[in-house]
């Protein structure tokens, strides 16, 4: 029997909407709307892709948004000035600095510069470590859009087996955490893992995120299980794909995330869920 395909598109749209109604709902009772700024260095065709997207959806949900643009030639003390600048302006409730970054300004340094409080990526330090010790914390987007998908599933993770292939410090260790800290029992595979395949057999929930192509078969899925597909690339023929070999692994699973319209759709909107955390977090 075919796997169920979870429709990222449509929950993500559901989730915007209901935030929308949530914001006005808080616009009316206290008269604050979000505000968030988006700092772009230069003009990179993918990041101008990604913010055309973070820009929409905040003004379909009521987040005032706007981007800031900076010359490529902006020194790192410059950035790091025009960061605080918005850190220390209290109408400004979340601060986005799009990456990749020009060589010369270490991302690093940018990510530690933004106001934990205001870092609606969820990349900060103190955000993934209140993570990892359980606490409130903004959450990274792309994990916490993962467990959206699963809650709206219906897929309770408390007691389950969950393997995570891929270890990044942006979605492999923190959704690695986020199952974990949901009750799940959870292995993290990489490259160095052995017997893969045998691993990620004993799922209920693989959750897959390498940026490898296609990388896992029908071979890596116990029948039923859920499988969360993160991965996004381009084949030669200028065709999405994810890490999963959706065709044939969607014959064995019991549930499955299509690429596009699975994991993707679902940053954007807890991009901007955090957005409006982050405000009622600083207002209170
Ligand atoms: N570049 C590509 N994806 C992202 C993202 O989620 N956040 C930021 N800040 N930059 C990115």
């Amino acid at each position: 029997m075919s796997a169920e395909i979870i429709d990222g598109f449509m929950i993500a749209k559901g989730y915007r909407e209901r935030l929308a109604l949530e914001v006005e709902k808080f616009v009316a009772e206290h008269g604050v709307r979000p505000v968030i700024r988006v700092l772009l260095v230069g003009d990179n065709p993918a990041s101008l892709s990604y913010i055309k997207g973070k820009v929409k959806a905040a003004a379909e949900i009521g987040i005032d948004s706007e981007v800031l643009r900076y010359e490529p030639s902006i020194t790192e003390a410059e950035l790091l000035a025009e960061i605080e600048r918005i850190n220390q302006n209290p109408a400004i409730h979340g601060i986005l600095v799009q990456l990749p970054l020009p060589k010369h300004i270490d991302e690093h340094k940018v990510g530690l510069a933004v106001d934990p409080m205001k870092d609606i990526d969820g990349f900060h330090p103190v955000n993934q470590g209140n993570s990892l010790a359980g606490n409130w914390c903004l959450e990274s987007c792309t994990p916490k859009g993962v467990i959206a998908l699963l809650d709206t599933i219906g897929c309770d993770l408390n007691g389950k087996k969950v393997v995570v292939i891929g270890r990044s410090n942006i979605v492999g260790k923190p959704v690695s955490v986020l199952a974990l800290n949901r009750n799940a029992t959870v292995t993290i595979c990489h490259s160095r893992t052995q017997n893969l395949a045998e691993e990620a057999r004993q799922a209920d929930v693989l959750i897959v995120a390498i940026g490898q192509p296609k990388f896992v078969g029908a071979d890596f899925v116990k029948p039923g299980a859920v499988v969360i597909d993160v991965g996004i690339s381009r084949t030669a023929e200028n065709k999405l794909v994810g890490d999963v070999d959706f065709d044939s692994v969607k014959e064995v699973a019991g549930w499955i995330t299509p690429v596009p319209r699975g994991v993707g759709p679902m940053t954007i909107a807890m991009l901007m869920q955090n957005a409006f955390e982050a405000m009622t977090k600083q207002i209170s």
